[in-house]
């Protein structure tokens, strides 16, 4: 049933990937063995068929944009998203993202807001019964923050990049992702997954400067505008993955490997430990939820105790 294989094409390695066929018990003691393992170590959880699905009438909906957005940009890089808080039960009316030099938002229909929402809100309950299934021993220690629609198309290739949490710091935690492709129709999301966390982070790390907060940050953060303060943690992730982003050279030369996620299936990984980028596709949903470093099976492989290992100082 657990079918582990490396996807690599390069001799290089890239990114473990861990199959769950459909129909496979995920709560059997194999099973979740072999998922924590593969997560706390920086692979990438598959499920061709995982289960979330959309009602007849939500893919109806989001078949057409124009029945949920009141206006569609010319975009290729898939921004802006949608945001959905669980703690308020809503998406967020105000969430900017820039696009080609404007900043610009998904402005959702009165229509479709209600259908979108009750979406939304189902599918971080999903995540949460599946987190139950594979991962019990994280339960009572994730705290669920944002679901992301993704409702536009991307077609143009995202750098590989680790992801930072920008106006939410995790402050140590491990960012926790599941995604599923919910597009209504055939259009596969295609990923693309670099190196292991480490061989980047020794790359990038010399070249590392880090900025004293700025004043007005530490105010922000201190009104309880932003979400905490940003640690010494959430700059060093910030400043690589900046590095990997510009660093064409390593873009082009890198170890990568193409994953291809049809309609229907899902993937789960710790993002600010895998090199990744988005390639092509459009309509797809993920819950983030933060990962204390403690309720980690193995606390040593997350990437707040590899960067302190290779930095030598304490980071939150
Ligand atoms: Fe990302």
């Amino acid at each position: 049933m657990v079918n582990e294989e490396h996807v690599s094409v390069c001799e290089a390695e890239t990114v473990k990937m861990l199959t769950i066929e459909p129909g496979a018990d995920l709560s059997t003691p194999e099973m979740r063995r072999t998922a924590i393992e593969t997560l706390e170590g920086g692979g990438v959880i598959y499920l061709p068929r995982s289960g979330f699905e959309l009602t007849e009438q939500e893919r109806d909906l989001i078949s057409d944009t124009a029945k949920i957005l009141t206006q569609e940009p010319d975009v290729q890089d898939g921004r802006p998203t949608i945001i959905f808080d669980p703690a308020r039960g809503s998406i967020k009316k105000y969430h900017y993202a820039r696009v080609r030099g404007k900043m610009m938002r998904a402005k959702v229909r009165d229509t479709a807001r209600p259908d979108l929402e009750a979406a939304m809100a189902r599918y971080g309950k999903w995540t949460e019964s599946v987190i139950g299934q594979l991962f019990p021993s994280y339960q009572g220690t994730l705290d669920r923050k944002r679901v992301t629609y993704r409702p536009f198309q991307r077609s143009n290739i995202q750098a590989l990049h680790i992801d930072s949490s920008y106006g939410y710091p995790t402050q140590g935690r491990g960012m926790l992702r599941i995604f599923s492709n919910i597009h209504p129709t055939t259009r596969p999301r295609i990923w693309q997954l670099g190196e292991p966390f480490e061989p980047f982070v020794r790359r990038f790390l010399p070249s590392v400067r880090l900025k004293e907060p700025s004043l007005i940050s530490s105010i922000l953060a201190r009104l309880g505008i932003v979400d905490g303060t940003k640690t010494k943690y959430d700059q060093y992730i910030a400043a690589l993955r900046a590095l990997g982003m510009s660093d064409k050279e390593y873009q082009q030369t890198a170890p990568h490997k193409f994953m291809e996620f049809p309609p229907g299936s899902s993937w789960i990984a710790i993002t600010d430990l895998v090199l990744h980028g988005a390639v092509s596709g459009q309509h797809s949903f993920d819950q983030t939820f933060y990962l204390p470093v403690d309720a980690m099976n193995d606390p040593s492989r997350s990437s707040l105790r590899i960067l302190e290992r290779l930095t030598g100082e304490a980071l939150v």
